[in-house]
Protein backbone atom coordinates (compact mmCIF):
# COMPACT_ATOMS: atom_id res chain seq x y z
CA UNK A 1 0.00 0.00 0.00
CA UNK A 2 0.96 3.49 -0.66
CA UNK A 3 1.10 6.30 2.29
CA UNK A 4 -0.89 8.86 0.30
CA UNK A 5 -4.61 9.84 -0.84
CA UNK A 6 -3.07 9.38 -4.77
CA UNK A 7 -4.61 7.96 -7.35
CA UNK A 8 -2.91 4.65 -8.25
CA UNK A 9 -2.13 3.27 -11.84
CA UNK A 10 -1.01 -0.01 -13.00
CA UNK A 11 2.02 -0.14 -15.61
CA UNK A 12 2.94 -3.08 -16.98
CA UNK A 13 5.84 -4.35 -18.68
CA UNK A 14 8.09 -1.21 -17.32
CA UNK A 15 11.48 -3.25 -17.01
CA UNK A 16 11.40 -3.32 -20.85
CA UNK A 17 12.89 -0.63 -22.91
CA UNK A 18 9.48 2.21 -23.30
CA UNK A 19 8.27 1.58 -19.89
CA UNK A 20 11.43 2.25 -18.14
CA UNK A 21 11.75 5.19 -20.16
CA UNK A 22 7.78 6.42 -19.25
CA UNK A 23 7.92 5.46 -15.82
CA UNK A 24 10.10 8.25 -14.42
CA UNK A 25 9.01 10.14 -16.77
CA UNK A 26 5.16 10.21 -16.05
CA UNK A 27 6.37 10.24 -11.53
CA UNK A 28 8.20 13.42 -12.24
CA UNK A 29 5.45 15.21 -13.80
CA UNK A 30 2.72 13.92 -11.77
CA UNK A 31 3.30 14.11 -8.13
CA UNK A 32 -0.44 13.20 -7.72
CA UNK A 33 -0.35 9.99 -9.32
CA UNK A 34 1.26 5.99 -7.61
CA UNK A 35 2.29 3.47 -9.97
CA UNK A 36 2.64 -0.17 -9.54
CA UNK A 37 4.91 -1.51 -12.52
CA UNK A 38 3.73 -5.70 -12.54
CA UNK A 39 6.45 -7.08 -14.86
CA UNK A 40 7.58 -10.76 -15.24
CA UNK A 41 10.87 -9.73 -15.93
CA UNK A 42 11.56 -12.33 -18.82
CA UNK A 43 14.90 -11.88 -20.99
CA UNK A 44 13.71 -8.03 -22.48
CA UNK A 45 12.98 -6.88 -18.36
CA UNK A 46 15.64 -5.43 -16.45
CA UNK A 47 15.41 -3.89 -13.24
CA UNK A 48 18.39 -1.96 -13.91
CA UNK A 49 16.64 0.40 -16.15
CA UNK A 50 14.52 1.81 -13.53
CA UNK A 51 17.54 2.38 -10.66
CA UNK A 52 16.31 5.63 -10.69
CA UNK A 53 12.82 5.46 -9.41
CA UNK A 54 13.66 2.55 -7.24
CA UNK A 55 12.92 3.89 -4.35
CA UNK A 56 10.71 6.47 -4.75
CA UNK A 57 7.48 6.22 -2.19
CA UNK A 58 5.07 6.75 -5.30
CA UNK A 59 6.42 3.71 -7.23
CA UNK A 60 6.23 0.10 -6.83
CA UNK A 61 7.60 -3.01 -8.23
CA UNK A 62 5.23 -6.08 -8.66
CA UNK A 63 7.23 -9.25 -10.28
CA UNK A 64 4.60 -11.57 -12.09
CA UNK A 65 2.89 -12.35 -15.12
CA UNK A 66 -0.35 -10.42 -16.74
CA UNK A 67 -1.54 -13.59 -17.55
CA UNK A 68 -1.42 -14.57 -13.39
CA UNK A 69 -5.67 -13.61 -13.19
CA UNK A 70 -5.27 -13.86 -9.55
CA UNK A 71 -2.48 -11.69 -9.17
CA UNK A 72 -3.85 -9.18 -11.49
CA UNK A 73 -7.23 -9.42 -9.16
CA UNK A 74 -4.94 -8.76 -5.57
CA UNK A 75 -3.36 -5.89 -7.43
CA UNK A 76 -6.20 -3.96 -8.35
CA UNK A 77 -7.88 -4.83 -4.73
CA UNK A 78 -4.66 -4.36 -2.65
CA UNK A 79 -3.68 -0.85 -4.26
CA UNK A 80 -7.22 -0.12 -5.41
CA UNK A 81 -5.60 0.41 -8.97
CA UNK A 82 -8.16 3.72 -11.43
CA UNK A 83 -6.30 3.33 -14.61
CA UNK A 84 -4.31 0.98 -16.77
CA UNK A 85 -0.85 1.41 -19.22
CA UNK A 86 -0.77 -2.03 -20.78
CA UNK A 87 3.15 -2.05 -22.58
CA UNK A 88 4.01 -5.78 -21.39
CA UNK A 89 4.40 -7.76 -24.85
CA UNK A 90 6.66 -10.11 -25.84
CA UNK A 91 8.08 -7.42 -29.11
CA UNK A 92 10.62 -9.26 -31.37
CA UNK A 93 9.64 -10.30 -34.47
CA UNK A 94 12.56 -12.50 -34.95
CA UNK A 95 11.53 -14.25 -31.75
CA UNK A 96 7.81 -14.41 -32.86
CA UNK A 97 8.95 -16.33 -35.68
CA UNK A 98 11.06 -18.91 -34.09
CA UNK A 99 8.62 -19.22 -30.76
CA UNK A 100 5.30 -17.65 -31.52
CA UNK A 101 3.45 -19.55 -28.74
CA UNK A 102 4.16 -17.38 -25.97
CA UNK A 103 3.38 -14.44 -28.16
CA UNK A 104 0.06 -15.54 -28.32
CA UNK A 105 0.16 -16.21 -24.52
CA UNK A 106 1.23 -12.52 -23.57
CA UNK A 107 -0.08 -10.21 -26.10
CA UNK A 108 -3.42 -11.65 -26.59
CA UNK A 109 -4.68 -13.50 -23.59
CA UNK A 110 -2.25 -10.99 -20.68
CA UNK A 111 -4.38 -8.45 -22.29
CA UNK A 112 -7.86 -10.12 -21.99
CA UNK A 113 -6.95 -10.88 -18.15
CA UNK A 114 -6.25 -7.42 -17.92
CA UNK A 115 -8.91 -6.21 -19.64
CA UNK A 116 -11.61 -8.29 -17.92
CA UNK A 117 -10.31 -7.65 -14.38
CA UNK A 118 -10.51 -4.01 -14.76
CA UNK A 119 -14.15 -4.60 -16.27
CA UNK A 120 -14.97 -6.05 -13.34
CA UNK A 121 -13.30 -4.05 -11.12
CA UNK A 122 -14.58 -1.12 -12.26
CA UNK A 123 -17.60 -1.73 -13.53
CA UNK A 124 -21.28 -2.81 -12.48
CA UNK A 125 -22.38 -3.94 -15.37
CA UNK A 126 -22.04 -2.88 -19.28
CA UNK A 127 -22.10 0.74 -19.76
CA UNK A 128 -22.13 1.24 -15.88
CA UNK A 129 -19.52 2.30 -14.05
CA UNK A 130 -19.27 1.71 -10.01
CA UNK A 131 -19.45 4.96 -8.81
CA UNK A 132 -15.87 5.67 -7.50
CA UNK A 133 -14.21 4.53 -10.65
CA UNK A 134 -15.88 6.86 -12.82
CA UNK A 135 -13.47 7.30 -15.97
CA UNK A 136 -10.90 4.72 -15.04
CA UNK A 137 -9.37 4.23 -18.39
CA UNK A 138 -7.52 1.11 -19.80
CA UNK A 139 -4.73 2.36 -22.19
CA UNK A 140 -3.22 0.10 -24.38
CA UNK A 141 0.11 0.37 -26.02
CA UNK A 142 0.19 -1.07 -29.63
CA UNK A 143 2.55 -1.28 -32.53
CA UNK A 144 2.22 0.31 -36.58
CA UNK A 145 2.80 -3.23 -37.25
CA UNK A 146 -0.71 -4.18 -37.18
CA UNK A 147 -1.29 -2.63 -40.19
CA UNK A 148 1.15 -4.30 -42.45
CA UNK A 149 3.52 -3.58 -44.75
CA UNK A 150 3.44 -0.09 -47.51
CA UNK A 151 4.12 0.97 -50.98
CA UNK A 152 6.44 3.37 -51.56
CA UNK A 153 3.96 6.25 -50.91
CA UNK A 154 1.30 5.90 -48.59
CA UNK A 155 0.70 6.61 -44.60
CA UNK A 156 -0.50 4.44 -41.93
CA UNK A 157 -3.52 6.37 -41.02
CA UNK A 158 -5.91 5.37 -38.04
CA UNK A 159 -8.09 3.87 -40.86
CA UNK A 160 -6.18 1.55 -42.61
CA UNK A 161 -6.81 -1.52 -42.74
CA UNK A 162 -5.37 -4.12 -40.31
CA UNK A 163 -3.01 -6.91 -42.59
CA UNK A 164 -0.48 -7.94 -39.43
CA UNK A 165 1.66 -10.52 -41.00
CA UNK A 166 4.40 -12.02 -38.75
CA UNK A 167 3.26 -13.70 -35.28
CA UNK A 168 4.15 -10.26 -33.28
CA UNK A 169 2.17 -8.14 -35.44
CA UNK A 170 -0.85 -10.54 -35.22
CA UNK A 171 -0.73 -11.01 -31.47
CA UNK A 172 -0.51 -7.18 -31.04
CA UNK A 173 -3.65 -6.86 -33.57
CA UNK A 174 -5.93 -9.85 -32.19
CA UNK A 175 -4.98 -7.29 -28.72
CA UNK A 176 -6.05 -4.39 -29.90
CA UNK A 177 -9.68 -6.44 -31.10
CA UNK A 178 -10.27 -7.56 -28.02
CA UNK A 179 -9.35 -4.59 -26.31
CA UNK A 180 -11.92 -3.18 -28.78
CA UNK A 181 -14.34 -5.33 -27.84
CA UNK A 182 -14.44 -4.59 -24.34
CA UNK A 183 -14.95 -0.97 -25.35
CA UNK A 184 -17.97 -1.56 -27.88
CA UNK A 185 -19.90 -4.61 -25.29
CA UNK A 186 -19.04 -3.13 -22.09
CA UNK A 187 -18.31 0.62 -22.23
CA UNK A 188 -15.17 0.07 -20.78
CA UNK A 189 -13.29 3.05 -20.78
CA UNK A 190 -10.34 2.47 -23.65
CA UNK A 191 -7.84 4.30 -26.06
CA UNK A 192 -5.33 2.58 -28.06
CA UNK A 193 -2.02 4.26 -29.26
CA UNK A 194 -0.06 2.79 -32.29
CA UNK A 195 3.20 4.09 -32.30
CA UNK A 196 6.21 2.86 -35.19
CA UNK A 197 9.50 1.86 -34.82
CA UNK A 198 11.27 3.45 -31.39
CA UNK A 199 14.89 3.93 -30.55
CA UNK A 200 16.85 5.46 -27.72
CA UNK A 201 18.20 4.69 -24.16
CA UNK A 202 17.24 1.09 -22.39
CA UNK A 203 16.70 -0.84 -25.06
CA UNK A 204 17.37 -4.42 -25.29
CA UNK A 205 20.79 -5.29 -26.95
CA UNK A 206 19.19 -7.84 -29.48
CA UNK A 207 16.92 -4.63 -31.49
CA UNK A 208 18.48 -3.00 -34.32
CA UNK A 209 20.18 -0.15 -33.30
CA UNK A 210 21.80 -1.69 -30.28
CA UNK A 211 22.92 -4.55 -32.13
CA UNK A 212 25.03 -1.91 -34.70
CA UNK A 213 26.25 -0.22 -32.06
CA UNK A 214 27.66 -3.43 -30.27
CA UNK A 215 28.96 -5.11 -32.68
CA UNK A 216 30.97 -1.96 -34.02
CA UNK A 217 32.54 -1.75 -30.67
CA UNK A 218 33.17 -5.21 -30.60
CA UNK A 219 34.23 -5.22 -33.88
CA UNK A 220 32.46 -7.92 -35.45
CA UNK A 221 30.43 -7.88 -38.55
CA UNK A 222 27.56 -5.46 -38.21
CA UNK A 223 24.51 -8.00 -39.52
CA UNK A 224 22.13 -5.89 -42.04
CA UNK A 225 18.63 -8.24 -43.45
CA UNK A 226 18.56 -8.45 -47.13
CA UNK A 227 19.27 -5.83 -49.34
CA UNK A 228 19.07 -3.74 -46.38
CA UNK A 229 16.34 -1.51 -48.06
CA UNK A 230 13.51 -2.08 -45.17
CA UNK A 231 12.20 1.40 -44.64
CA UNK A 232 10.99 2.11 -40.61
CA UNK A 233 9.88 5.48 -39.13
CA UNK A 234 11.40 6.05 -35.86
CA UNK A 235 10.72 7.73 -33.21
CA UNK A 236 12.75 8.98 -30.04
CA UNK A 237 11.23 6.65 -26.86
CA UNK A 238 10.27 9.73 -24.81
CA UNK A 239 8.41 11.51 -28.08
CA UNK A 240 6.81 8.25 -27.52
CA UNK A 241 6.44 8.41 -23.80
CA UNK A 242 4.80 11.85 -24.11
CA UNK A 243 1.89 10.70 -26.59
CA UNK A 244 1.17 8.35 -24.65
CA UNK A 245 0.68 10.45 -21.33
CA UNK A 246 -1.27 13.06 -23.67
CA UNK A 247 -3.65 10.08 -24.75
CA UNK A 248 -3.97 8.71 -21.95
CA UNK A 249 -4.98 12.16 -20.13
CA UNK A 250 -6.66 13.93 -22.85
CA UNK A 251 -7.57 11.12 -26.01
CA UNK A 252 -11.17 11.08 -26.51
CA UNK A 253 -12.67 6.96 -25.27
CA UNK A 254 -12.95 4.42 -27.73
CA UNK A 255 -10.04 6.49 -29.71
CA UNK A 256 -7.02 5.12 -31.58
CA UNK A 257 -4.19 7.36 -31.99
CA UNK A 258 -1.19 6.64 -34.33
CA UNK A 259 2.06 8.26 -33.23
CA UNK A 260 5.40 8.64 -35.43
CA UNK A 261 7.74 11.14 -35.81
CA UNK A 262 7.89 11.44 -39.93
CA UNK A 263 11.06 10.23 -39.89
CA UNK A 264 11.60 7.64 -42.29
CA UNK A 265 14.69 6.04 -42.84
CA UNK A 266 16.33 2.56 -44.63
CA UNK A 267 18.23 0.10 -42.26
CA UNK A 268 21.05 0.68 -44.56
CA UNK A 269 20.77 4.97 -43.43
CA UNK A 270 20.55 3.95 -40.40
CA UNK A 271 23.94 1.64 -40.10
CA UNK A 272 25.50 4.56 -42.07
CA UNK A 273 24.62 7.23 -39.78
CA UNK A 274 25.49 5.44 -36.51
CA UNK A 275 28.66 4.24 -38.39
CA UNK A 276 29.80 7.15 -38.97
CA UNK A 277 29.20 8.74 -35.99
CA UNK A 278 30.89 6.37 -34.19
CA UNK A 279 33.76 6.53 -36.54
CA UNK A 280 34.48 10.25 -34.97
CA UNK A 281 33.19 9.87 -31.55
CA UNK A 282 35.61 6.61 -30.79
CA UNK A 283 39.30 6.94 -30.91
CA UNK A 284 41.15 4.73 -32.77
CA UNK A 285 43.22 3.65 -29.52
CA UNK A 286 39.92 2.16 -28.47
CA UNK A 287 39.19 0.39 -31.27
CA UNK A 288 39.36 -3.37 -32.71
CA UNK A 289 40.56 -2.95 -35.85
CA UNK A 290 41.94 -0.22 -37.41
CA UNK A 291 39.36 0.87 -40.87
CA UNK A 292 35.90 2.24 -40.72
CA UNK A 293 33.34 0.94 -38.88
CA UNK A 294 30.96 0.45 -42.53
CA UNK A 295 33.66 -2.07 -43.24
CA UNK A 296 31.55 -4.27 -40.43
CA UNK A 297 28.66 -3.81 -42.75
CA UNK A 298 27.41 -7.40 -43.67
CA UNK A 299 24.37 -8.51 -45.37
CA UNK A 300 22.70 -11.35 -44.22
CA UNK A 301 19.93 -13.58 -45.52
CA UNK A 302 16.61 -11.95 -44.90
CA UNK A 303 13.83 -12.07 -42.51
CA UNK A 304 11.11 -14.38 -43.45
CA UNK A 305 8.27 -12.06 -44.05
CA UNK A 306 9.92 -8.89 -43.45
CA UNK A 307 7.64 -6.14 -44.00
CA UNK A 308 9.18 -3.46 -46.57
CA UNK A 309 8.26 0.11 -45.09
CA UNK A 310 6.36 1.35 -42.29
CA UNK A 311 5.43 5.00 -41.75
CA UNK A 312 2.65 7.11 -39.90
CA UNK A 313 0.50 9.67 -40.49
CA UNK A 314 0.56 11.38 -36.96
CA UNK A 315 -2.01 14.27 -38.02
CA UNK A 316 -4.79 12.85 -35.76
CA UNK A 317 -2.60 13.11 -32.54
CA UNK A 318 -1.12 16.21 -33.54
CA UNK A 319 -4.11 18.21 -34.65
CA UNK A 320 -6.87 16.80 -31.96
CA UNK A 321 -4.14 16.66 -29.15
CA UNK A 322 -1.31 19.38 -30.04
CA UNK A 323 1.70 16.36 -29.93
CA UNK A 324 4.94 16.72 -31.60
CA UNK A 325 8.14 15.32 -31.83
CA UNK A 326 10.57 16.49 -29.86
CA UNK A 327 13.47 15.21 -31.16
CA UNK A 328 14.24 14.34 -35.07
CA UNK A 329 16.64 11.46 -36.20
CA UNK A 330 19.74 13.50 -35.91
CA UNK A 331 19.30 14.53 -33.12
CA UNK A 332 17.71 11.41 -31.05
CA UNK A 333 20.46 9.20 -32.59
CA UNK A 334 23.65 11.52 -30.90
CA UNK A 335 21.57 11.00 -27.74
CA UNK A 336 21.10 6.98 -27.64
CA UNK A 337 24.65 6.94 -28.90
CA UNK A 338 25.91 8.27 -26.43
CA UNK A 339 24.15 6.35 -23.62
CA UNK A 340 25.14 3.37 -25.37
CA UNK A 341 28.98 4.26 -25.34
CA UNK A 342 28.38 5.00 -21.57
CA UNK A 343 26.94 1.91 -20.43
CA UNK A 344 29.21 -0.17 -23.36
CA UNK A 345 31.99 1.96 -20.93
CA UNK A 346 33.31 3.40 -23.67
CA UNK A 347 34.82 7.33 -23.36
N1 LIG B 1 9.89 -1.00 -29.20
C1 LIG B 1 9.18 -0.47 -30.18
O1 LIG B 1 9.73 0.06 -31.14
C2 LIG B 1 7.67 -0.47 -30.10
C3 LIG B 1 6.96 0.27 -31.06
C4 LIG B 1 5.57 0.31 -30.97
C5 LIG B 1 4.92 -0.36 -29.97
N2 LIG B 1 5.63 -1.10 -29.06
C6 LIG B 1 4.88 -1.78 -27.98
O2 LIG B 1 5.25 -1.15 -26.76
C7 LIG B 1 5.24 -2.10 -25.71
C8 LIG B 1 6.58 -2.09 -24.99
O3 LIG B 1 7.61 -2.40 -25.94
P1 LIG B 1 9.13 -2.50 -25.49
O4 LIG B 1 9.95 -2.27 -26.70
O5 LIG B 1 9.36 -1.67 -24.29
O6 LIG B 1 9.21 -4.05 -25.11
P2 LIG B 1 10.32 -4.83 -24.29
O7 LIG B 1 10.39 -6.18 -24.91
O8 LIG B 1 11.56 -4.01 -24.16
O9 LIG B 1 9.69 -4.95 -22.83
C9 LIG B 1 8.60 -5.76 -22.54
C10 LIG B 1 8.47 -5.89 -21.04
O10 LIG B 1 7.31 -6.71 -20.77
C11 LIG B 1 7.64 -7.66 -19.79
N3 LIG B 1 6.80 -8.85 -19.97
C12 LIG B 1 6.82 -9.73 -21.00
N4 LIG B 1 5.91 -10.70 -20.82
C13 LIG B 1 5.27 -10.41 -19.65
C14 LIG B 1 4.22 -11.03 -18.93
N5 LIG B 1 3.64 -12.15 -19.36
N6 LIG B 1 3.81 -10.45 -17.78
C15 LIG B 1 4.39 -9.31 -17.31
N7 LIG B 1 5.40 -8.69 -17.96
C16 LIG B 1 5.83 -9.23 -19.11
C17 LIG B 1 9.12 -7.97 -20.00
O11 LIG B 1 9.72 -8.51 -18.83
C18 LIG B 1 9.66 -6.59 -20.37
O12 LIG B 1 10.06 -5.87 -19.22
C19 LIG B 1 4.89 -3.43 -26.33
O13 LIG B 1 3.51 -3.67 -26.13
C20 LIG B 1 5.20 -3.25 -27.81
O14 LIG B 1 4.36 -4.05 -28.60
C21 LIG B 1 7.00 -1.16 -29.10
Amino acid sequence: MFRNDNKTILVTGCAGFIGSNFVPYFLEKYPEYNVVNLDLLTYAGNLENLKEVENNPRYKFIKGDICNRELVEFIFNEYDIQGVIHFAAESHVDNSIKNPGVFIETNVNGTFILLDVAYKQWMQKPFTYKENYQGCRFHHISTDEVYGTLNETDLFTEETPYAPNSPYSASKASSDMIVRSYQETYGLNTVITNCSNNYGPKQHDEKLIPTIIRKCLAGEPIPIYGDGKNIRDWLYVLDHCKGIDLVYHTGKEANVYNIGGRNERTNLQIVDVITTILDEKVSPKERIGKGSYKELITFVEDRAGHDRRYAIDATKLENELGWKADENFDSGIIRTINWYLKRYDVN
